[in-house]
């Protein structure tokens, strides 16, 4: 398959970048120019801004599916830490969905979070309690802005709601869950084996499920 990997510097990037190569897939990377980005070789390069639909549109040409990693990037968890750019997932979905659009491509997985919409009452307390106190709240509003546009969309998305990730191995063992407990976490490796099983899959189980390796209930 023809796939553009969105955020392709970012830690869940880098995997579905170098697992989807692993896979067979045709791997176009994008990421803005000023990302760190190595990719392995076979794998297309595509640099620019991605908040922006044309040069979207120049990048979907062809392709087949776009796998998303993208997120805001926090400086800390601290109540009064700002994002880099604070609406940066919202206008980047809007982008994504004028160009898809365009280019008549209709596949597209993006990461969220356990905790996002109506899966706040499914996390543990204590991490509802982070999600509302800390600078968590500006990332958790994007990414519900950002599962919205994608739902409006009418193109055939998914969007993962994973728990705490880690930079741990892959396992290959991500479970769609009810609900997480305790210190639920995925590694970042397994949230994009995952992502590419639904790529690969002849269509979507569910828009918005909750995957775990730890802490599944
Ligand atoms: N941390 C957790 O425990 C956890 C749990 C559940 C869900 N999530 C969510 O999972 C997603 C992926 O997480 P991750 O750790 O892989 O993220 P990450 O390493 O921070 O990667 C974020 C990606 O987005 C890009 N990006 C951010 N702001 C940008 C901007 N203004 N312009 C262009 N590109 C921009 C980054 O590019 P640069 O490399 O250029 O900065 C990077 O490629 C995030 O949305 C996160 O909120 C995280």
């Amino acid at each position: 398959m023809n796939v553009v990997v969105l955020g392709a510097s970012g830690g869940c990037g880098r995997q579905l970048v170098q697992l989807g190569a692993e896979r067979g897939h045709r791997v176009t990377a994008v990421a803005r120019s000023s990302s760190k980005l190595e990719v392995p070789p076979g794998v297309t390069v595509d640099r620019g801004d991605l908040t922006s639909a044309e040069f979207l549109r120049g990048v979907l040409q062809g392709q087949d599916a776009v796998v998303s990693g993208l997120g805001l990037k926090l400086p800390g968890l601290a109540p009064w830490n700002t994002p880099e750019d604070a609406t940066f997932l919202s206008r980047s979905t809007a982008a994504l969905v004028d160009a898809c659009k365009a280019t008549g491509v209709r596949k597209v997985i993006a990461i969220s979070a356990g905790g996002v919409g109506d899966s706040l009452s499914k996390v543990p307390g204590v991490f509802r309690f982070l999600i509302k106190a800390t600078a968590l709240k500006v990332a958790y509003a994007q990414l519900d802005e950002m599962e919205q546009q994608l739902l409006r969309s009418g193109l055939d998305v998914c969007i993962p709601r994973p728990t705490g990730l880690t930079d741990g191995p892959l396992t290959k063992q991500a479970v769609v869950a009810g609900s997480f407990k305790g210190r639920a976490t995925i590694s970042r490796a397994d949230v994009a084996w995952w992502m590419l099983d639904q790529l690969e899959a002849a269509s979507f189980a569910q828009r918005t499920p909750m995957i775990t390796v730890t802490g599944a209930s």
